[in-house]
């Protein structure tokens, strides 16, 4: 049967009105950013975060919109976290694991016995007390965190570059031997059995003597018990240290021992398509071994990269996807908008902004309206994200485009094809109606991406 539209319209008015509305198909939605696809191939896609950036909107709402893990870039380390002996630190690293939980981000522990980071007071102990500092620290560290944390880099970069496939010097192996990495993941294992325990370390990415030597110590901890779950591939690369050519082959021998693995602190440097195919090429590897469970890119933004100058992210400095970031969407097998990257954006000044009003309210159910403002340039699209307080569903929604994250609570809403486009400082705006279903918040407005 089929109704003329303005009864369908009236029909559509009084479903919305009834306070039983629950629609909406957020499972059709495409998967069209970096954790919604990677979730659609049984990962996660996570990205390190600095507590300190958490505060700038576009930060923020870049990191919510397309990240579903995420790793403190320097919050939980030992300088941080216990800068003075049994005195615990925790408050930056506290805001980072609050902010991933209200986004349902996995956590990443990153990390409790490193050479580097290091306070001086640990270094300076003598080998009976450094051994009992360094439980202490996992166990305090992970005891706070306990429940929290998926996965622990319980000890980071232990190993030498080069090819002697010894031990590095630091306070830990130098007095305590190298059975220091035994005892630290015995004793993370007590504290929280729940958590995965990893070895995290750099120039591992490929067969060498530095990655046979973290091969032959985890082959030597599975076949005595020695608990560990996983090993991360850090995965700095740049033209002196380039995407190896065995780079999917090592993580499948390390898969093959038995343990996950995972790509963990990410960055490529370079531009354009070289680095687009870079990022594609690890993504790929990673798809490629079953038991490589996810990656995290080293940062959110070119902007506060850690390698700044060298432009290793996936998003540029004034948040635009870089083709790095459609390259590694498209091998996630997701569908980014088509010609992304900066091509719409060449100067880098595109920019929005957005408000929300709240135009009507009823019993079980209200109205929204969020306008977008062009800046001082003209645009060519733009992408707003609102976060929903759970069980609210959007039921309709009008002038805009919705795509949903996988938990179904951040709505990222793309410009419909004839309002993507507006002049320097012109405004448009789109609607959606939300069932309350028992909750009446108010959506948390994301910042607005133009290009
Ligand atoms: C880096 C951070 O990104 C910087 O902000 C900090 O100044 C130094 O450490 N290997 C690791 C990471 O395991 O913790 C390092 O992070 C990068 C190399």
């Amino acid at each position: 049967m089929t109704m003329p539209r303005r009864a369908a319209q009236a029909f559509t008015a009084v479903l919305l009105a009834a306070s039983t509305v629950t629609a909406l198909s957020h499972t059709a939605a495409a998967a069209d950013t970096l954790g919604s696809a990677a979730a659609g191939k049984g990962r996660y896609f996570g990205t390190a975060v600095a507590a300190n950036h958490l505060g700038e909107s576009a930060y923020a709402s870049t990191l919510d919109r397309e990240f579903n893990q995420v790793t403190p870039e320097n919050e939980m380390k030992w300088d941080a976290t216990e800068g003075s002996r049994n005195t615990f630190t925790f408050g930056n690293a506290d805001q980072i694991v609050s902010h991933a939980q209200s986004q349902n981000m996995k956590v990443r522990g990153h990390t409790l016995v490193w050479h580097s980071q290091l306070p001086s007071w640990v270094s300076g102990l003598g080998a009976t007390d450094l051994r009992s500092a360094m439980n202490n620290h996992i166990t305090q560290v992970m005891q706070h965190y306990k429940g929290k944390i998926y996965a622990w880099d319980v000890v980071n970069e232990a190993y030498q570059d080069g090819s002697s496939g010894a031990l590095r010097s630091s306070p830990f192996a130098d007095k305590l031997g190298s059975g220091f990495i035994e005892e630290a993941f015995r004793t993370a294992r007590s504290v929280d059995p729940n958590a995965k325990l990893c070895y995290n370390d750099y120039n591992t990415d490929g067969v060498n003597a530095k990655s046979n030597a973290v091969y032959a110590m985890v082959k030597d901890f599975k076949s005595r018990g020695v608990p560990i779950d996983c090993v991360g591939f850090q995965s700095h690369f740049n033209s002196a240290s380039p995407v190896p050519s065995d780079y999917q082959a090592n993580l499948q021998r390390f898969a093959d021992l038995g343990v996950d693995v995972q790509i963990t602190e990410l960055d490529i440097e370079g531009s354009g398509t070289a680095q687009a195919n870079n990022y594609s090429n690890v993504v790929k590897a990673c798809l490629a071994v079953t038991r490589c469970t996810g990656l995290t890119v080293w940062g959110v933004t070119d902007k506060y990269s850690w390698r700044s100058s060298g432009t290793p992210l996936l998003f540029d400095s004034n948040y635009g996807k870089k083709p790095a970031y459609d390259a590694a969407l498209a091998a996630l097998g997701g569908t980014g908008t088509p010609g992304g990257g900066d091509g719409g954006n060449p100067g880098g000044n595109a920019t929005c902004t957005v408000s929300f009003a709240r135009t009507s309210d009823w019993n079980d159910g209200y109205n929204g309206e969020v306008t977008v403002k062009a800046g001082s340039a003209p645009i060519n699209g733009w992408t707003v994200t609102l976060t929903f307080a759970t069980p609210q569903k959007v039921a309709s929604l009008w002038n805009g485009t919705p795509s949903w994250d996988s938990s179904g609570t951040v709505m990222t809403v793309r410009a419909a094809s004839y309002n993507s486009s507006l002049a320097a400082g012109a405004s448009t705006s789109f609607g959606f109606t939300a069932a309350k279903n028992g909750n009446n918040s108010t959506p948390t407005l994301g910042a607005c991406t133009a290009s």
